[in-house]
């Protein structure tokens, strides 16, 4: 058995025990056996290994974990992006134009996207990334999409709820029928996930109900895009379900914030259904970002994810998102790192992921600076300077 040795660690962002929420050790060293971490501590008392790599006083953290992106499409929007800031509002009507585009690509054309875009992301220190389907809508379509992100990922999503296709434009309910049925089935051997849609324009609440509740019965968890374009009673659906996220909370009542708190965890380590906030939307749309101060002083778990998709958000990159959380959202450059890691395996109910303490796997990020701080005081820099995933630096 070969064990690694990362040492001379200058600030080590554990996500466990350790200095403040982020669980820091200074002058730190972690031992990896077989993809997974097996010793934290001190440098100086490290134990012996067959191989060492030396991060040279450098800040190490747990890889980013962005539990929300839609890599499965063909084509891009860079012209409506282009009229949204010249001043066009973002509704989601785009969403057909990528559909369009993704039933005409080949398989092979899908998979290099997501390949692409996946390889993208890890060069910026994404070492969990959940793929949705939504851009087939047909049931084939939906199937491929699937197939195809399973090869790059095993926290796959099923979208089919993503917006009613045009085909179905005047029988909703049809399309819902579809969903739930022969589309889910379809589904289900490549999907961990279910998520909707529930927003003016795509999918109201008892629709959105209808397909969530179909996809828990066929074993899938929970997962809503809820509150993005205006309020409504997505988020409290989602928490309803027990869903593990809901996702964007920009446009948030009290009774929202209220039912996100009303899911903490007895043992006080935060809620059990996650807020999952997309800063890289708000940006890309020029919209009002969410108020994360508001849910983390109600106590709610945040997660930062980057929505990356070729509409309202085309970024792969986590420490943007944490820059834009910082900046924008108040969030403190602590918060902010937590929610995008440990926050993030959070949303995607996994706790092998997003630390960095004995048993998790070994995900990890060699920051070209010698703090976290960095990635927001710093935005737009290249900082990631090694990654590691399950143990290989890839
Ligand atoms: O999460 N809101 C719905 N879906 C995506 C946008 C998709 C698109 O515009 O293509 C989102 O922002
Ligand atoms: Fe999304």
């Amino acid at each position: 058995m070969s064990s690694l040795l990362v040492d001379n660690i200058g600030e080590l962002v554990t996500n466990g025990a350790g200095e403040g929420p982020l669980g820091i050790r200074r002058n730190a060293a972690v031992l990896v056996e077989e993809g997974r971490v097996v010793w934290v501590g001190p440098s100086a008392y490290a134990p012996a290994a067959d191989r060492r790599l030396d991060a040279g006083g450098a800040a190490v953290l747990p890889g980013f974990v962005d539990s929300h992106a839609h890599l499965v499409f063909a084509g891009d929007r860079a012209a409506e992006f282009a009229a949204r800031m010249a001043g066009q509002p973002y509704t989601g009507g785009g969403i057909r134009t990528t559909v369009g585009a993704t039933r005409a690509a080949t398989d092979n054309e899908l998979r290099a996207t997501v390949r692409r875009l996946r390889g993208e992301a890890l060069r910026q220190g994404t070492t969990t990334m959940e793929i949705k389907s939504g851009y087939g809508l047909t049931v084939a379509d939906e199937a491929r999409s699937l197939r195809i992100a399973a090869e790059s990922s095993t926290e796959t999503t099923f979208l089919g709820a993503h917006v009613v296709p045009a085909e179905y434009a005047d029988r909703p309910d049809d399309y819902v029928s579809l969903v739930c049925g022969p589309m889910l089935a379809a589904a289900t051997p490549y999907a961990k996930w279910v998520d909707v849609f529930c927003e003016r324009g795509a999918f109201d609440v008892d629709h959105a109900r209808a397909i969530l509740a179909c996809g828990q019965a066929a074993g899938l968890g929970v997962r809503i895009h809820a509150n993005q374009l205006g309020p409504g009673a997505g988020v409290r659906l989602g928490v309803e379900l027990d869903a593990a996220s809901v996702d964007h909370c920009t446009h948030l009542s009290d009774a929202d914030v209220d039912a996100l708190a009303g899911t903490a965890r007895s043992d006080g380590s935060g809620t059990r259904t996650v807020a999952t906030l997309l800063p890289g939307a708000e940006f890309s749309t020029r919209s009002p970002y969410p108020d994360a101060r508001r849910l983390l002083d109600a106590g709610v778990t945040v997660a930062l994810a980057t929505d990356c998709n070729p509409g309202s958000s085309y970024t792969s990159s986590m420490p943007f998102c944490v820059a834009l959380a910082v900046r924008e959202m108040r969030m403190t450059p602590a918060e902010a790192v937590w929610a995008a890691t440990a926050g993030g395996a959070r949303a995607l109910r996994r706790d092998d992921i997003g630390v960095l303490t004995p048993g998790a796997r070994a995900d990890l990020v060699v920051l070209d600076a010698p703090s976290y701080l960095h990635l927001a005081y710093r935005p737009g820099v290249p900082l990631i300077r090694q990654v590691m995933r399950n143990g290989v630096t890839p």
